[in-house]
């Protein structure tokens, strides 16, 4: 079964179980703190609260969501777990008030032994653990195995979407992915290898958490649950990592045709060509959604990924722009449904060809000046913060950028001195500025990455 045909199944299933279909949500949400939609309920945020009515009590998409900065931020794992985007499709269910606990784990289960018939004694859950009642129809309804259910603490089974807002005790639900990689079941100490992979997050969602963090209950109990796309689509095409899903490899091998490389002839090119692959899809769904490259909040975010892509092109030794040639086997991937990107084509090569171009003439000048800071600073040395300015500044180096090319080093960055050379440049600029007559005008606001 193929992603897009796995998004459909779910659509279906939960389409004959008297949900409405919704399409995907904007990346940027209407909620000024935070920076990109990250999770299927963002766009329901005001019906879980109450402020809006529910045009239908339940309903299921798929949510475009970035995970790049901010509470829910995966962009230093890309390319060197199996199961990390910071661009990922998110399919859910949801309950405004209709069902609760107990037909959203009903429905999960089903969905996943019945419509995917996948083997029930590889499936692992979790449960907060106070929550005797999650606990009780999985083991006693649902005819779980009390040892295949765990109850866990509220860093994983208290979910948030963050600081703020509707949040609720939550079961996951985690495949076994088979003896031969290295892992243990949640809760145990191995629990971090690769072996166990959530697939599903049911949210049981009941309270709104203000900022002094008091706990209020939502005027309805409802349903959010997350399962990402891309991951049940690696169980279901039998694969361990998500790279090797149908979507994903498609995309590598549009990244090895303009490259020359030959995927899984050296571990370290295989990386890149998974970065590169994970971040042309953010990158693009993020200009077809209407960001362009900037120098701050989310334009900063976009800037910072394509760079980022933009290096590890020049390590599978990419001279030229070639990024923006790998939007058309995206659109053909994805652009069935979601239209935007199909709509967008032009546009999103176009700016990514200007960026590539633009960083290209810096780059190298940029990594020979890495490469001196690193001989200057020595092992276990720190690169001042000035080197940084100098990187940022000069040579289009974001910060995280440069952090990426010595990870794995012991190299440390001098951030404190960095952000000193910054604020002298805003104060250099400030006294510069003769101002435009608009002072009054409000900074956006955007969480800090
Ligand atoms: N909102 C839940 C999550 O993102 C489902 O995991």
């Amino acid at each position: 079964m193929n992603s897009s045909e796995l998004r459909q199944s779910f659509f279906d299933f939960f389409a004959d179980r008297g949900h409405t279909v919704v399409p995907s949500a904007s990346l940027l949400p209407s909620s000024p703190n935070l920076l990109f939609t990250n999770a299927g309920m963002t766009q329901f945020v005001p019906i879980l609260r109450g402020e809006n009515k529910a045009s239908n009590p339940s309903v299921t998409d798929t949510q475009k969501c970035i995970r790049a900065g901010g509470k829910h931020n995966d962009l230093e794992d890309v390319g060197f777990d199996t199961y990390h985007h910071t661009f990922f499709e998110m399919l859910g269910n949801f309950s405004f008030g209709d069902y609760f606990k107990h037909d959203a784990i009903a429905y999960a289960w089903e969905f996943l032994t019945v419509e995917m018939k996948l083997d029930a004694e590889r499936l692992f859950i979790t449960v907060f653990e106070e929550d005797d009642e999650a606990y009780d129809i999985w083991t006693k309804e649902i005819g779980v195995p009390a040892d295949r259910v765990a109850r866990i603490g509220a860093k994983d089974n208290f979910w948030s979407m963050g600081d703020t807002g509707p949040c609720g005790r939550c079961s996951e639900i985690f495949f076994d992915h088979g003896a031969d990689v290295w892992g243990g079941p949640p809760g145990t100490p191995e629990e971090d290898g690769d072996r166990y992979i959530e697939i599903w997050n049911l949210v049981f969602m009941q309270y709104d958490r203000n900022e002094e963090g008091v706990l209020t209950p939502l005027p309805k109990p409802s349903v959010d649950t997350g399962m990402g796309l891309e991951r049940i689509s690696a169980v279901m095409q039998g694969v361990h990592n998500n790279y090797d899903i149908d979507l994903f490899k498609n995309l590598i091998s549009v990244a090895c045709r303009e490259t020359g490389i030959v995927f899984g002839d050296s571990a370290e090119a295989d990386v890149s060509l998974r970065v590169l692959a994970d971040h042309l899809r953010s990158v693009a769904f993020l200009l077809a959604d209407g960001v362009l490259p900037s120098n701050e909040g989310r334009g900063f975010v976009l800037r910072r990924i394509l760079r980022r892509a933009c290096r590890h092109g020049r390590l599978l030794g990419k001279q030229e722009a070639f990024i923006y040639k790998l939007v058309d086997a995206l659109v053909k991937e994805m652009g069935g449904h979601f239209v935007e990107l199909r709509e967008m084509q032009g546009n999103i090569e176009q700016v990514i060809r200007i960026e590539e171009e633009r960083f290209i003439k810096t780059l190298d000048k940029g990594l020979k000046l890495v490469e001196q800071a690193v001989s200057d600073a020595g092992e276990g040395g720190t690169i001042p913060g000035k080197t940084l300015f100098t990187l940022y500044d000069t040579f289009g180096f974001p910060t995280d950028l440069t952090a990426d090319i010595l990870k794995g080093s012991n190299i440390g960055l001098d951030m404190e001195g960095f952000e000193s050379c910054m604020e002298e440049q805003r104060t250099r600029e400030r006294a510069a500025w003769g101002g435009s007559g608009d002072a009054s005008l409000p900074k956006a606001r955007v969480e800090p990455g």
